[in-house]
């Protein structure tokens, strides 16, 4: 599983310059196999992390992109009119509606580009589709959505996602441009790569490899000692103690932070080539609260969990 990471990182790299986070967060995402949402500015690469994402993985892959009147059926395939002759009593003829399966039923990587630009109703259904990961009662392929919005709160014509969607997003990441930033050096790489190239995404090469067409038995091969998890309950506990974290302005949701985030802590021991989580691995909780506290708060998880893991060890 690491080579198959390190290539797709090395796609990712050749193509996109910077924004090192959001490439580790769809890395860490793909691993534990949970989905992604990245908001940020328009024009600073989050659709062509997201597509090269999936090239790179070499995995079945569908894209969509949302509009104000996306409506569910198109999420999930085609439906065809099929007629059948009635034999017996007049004849006649049998009008009937079929489904031939596609979109998110059939795709490994879904990409669900500008998803707060969807009807509340499609978006809702959709959502659990992905969370439970099964359409009538058939399992899905997916492994993992990755979902891009511009910014909620400004003028732009999208809604926020409710709570209980945004939670269904393990991964939570913030984009922004390499101007806004005043990252110059970067900003140069990105003028030299195109002045003498220009993109095709369909010239990407993908990583050739099965690990992802298995079952991710992988992560159960990771341990988690006790120490980890102890570290993981003080950090939740001070956010809630200290920084006035409850229920009316945060999402630590059980879901979240007793399931998930052990997935995702046991992708950073794969990323880097363990197989036992350290306490230095609840870096990647960042990525987890981007969205899930107030923004304040957000900025200082680095901080906060290095005092921490300091103070424990
Ligand atoms: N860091 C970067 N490295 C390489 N190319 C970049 C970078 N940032 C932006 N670009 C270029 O800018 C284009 C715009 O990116 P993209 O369309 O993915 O933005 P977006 O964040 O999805 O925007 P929107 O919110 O408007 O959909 C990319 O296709 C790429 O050509
Ligand atoms: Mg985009």
């Amino acid at each position: 599983m690491l080579n198959t990471a390190v290539k797709i990182k090395e796609i990712l790299d050749r193509y996109v310059v910077g924004h090192n986070d959001i490439k580790e967060g769809l890395l860490l995402a793909l691993i534990a196999r949970e989905h992604v949402y990245i908001e940020g500015a328009p024009g600073t690469a989050k659709t062509m992390l997201a597509e090269l994402t999936a090239k790179a993985a070499n995995l079945n892959f569908y894209f969509y992109q949302f509009h104000r009147d996306t409506r569910l059926s198109e999420l999930i395939g085609d439906y065809i009119i099929c007629r059948e002759p009635q034999s017996g009593n007049g004849g006649g003829e049998l009008i009937s509606q079929r489904l031939i399966p596609g979109g998110i039923l059939t795709a490994q990587l879904v990409v669900l580009d500008d998803i707060t630009r969807a009807p509340g109703e499609a978006l809702n259904i959709m959502l659990r589709l992905l969370n439970e990961r099964e359409y009538k009662g058939a399992r899905l392929p997916l492994l993992t959505a990755i979902a891009t919005s511009n910014p909620t709160q400004d003028d732009y014509y999208n809604e926020p996602l409710d709570l209980a969607n945004l939670d269904r997003f393990t991964i939570q990441l913030k984009s922004s441009g390499l101007i806004n930033r005043g990252n110059w050096e970067d900003a140069i790489s990105v003028m030299d790569y195109y002045t003498e190239h220009i993109f095709d995404k369909d010239t990407v090469e993908g990583f050739k490899g099965d690990l992802f067409q298995q079952p991710g038995r992988y992560l159960l091969d990771i341990k988690v000692g006790a120490k980890v998890k102890q570290q993981l309950i003080t950090f939740l506990e001070h956010l809630i103690t200290n920084f006035n974290l409850n229920e009316t302005n945060s999402l630590l949701t059980d879901r979240t932070f007793l399931v998930k985030a052990i997935s995702i802590l046991k992708a950073k021991a794969i990323l880097e080539g363990r197989t036992e989580v350290v306490p230095g691995d609840l870096s990647v909780l960042k990525y987890l609260m981007t969205f899930r506290v107030p923004p304040e708060v957000a900025q200082r998880i680095d901080e906060i969990l290095v005092d921490l893991v300091e103070k424990k060890n």
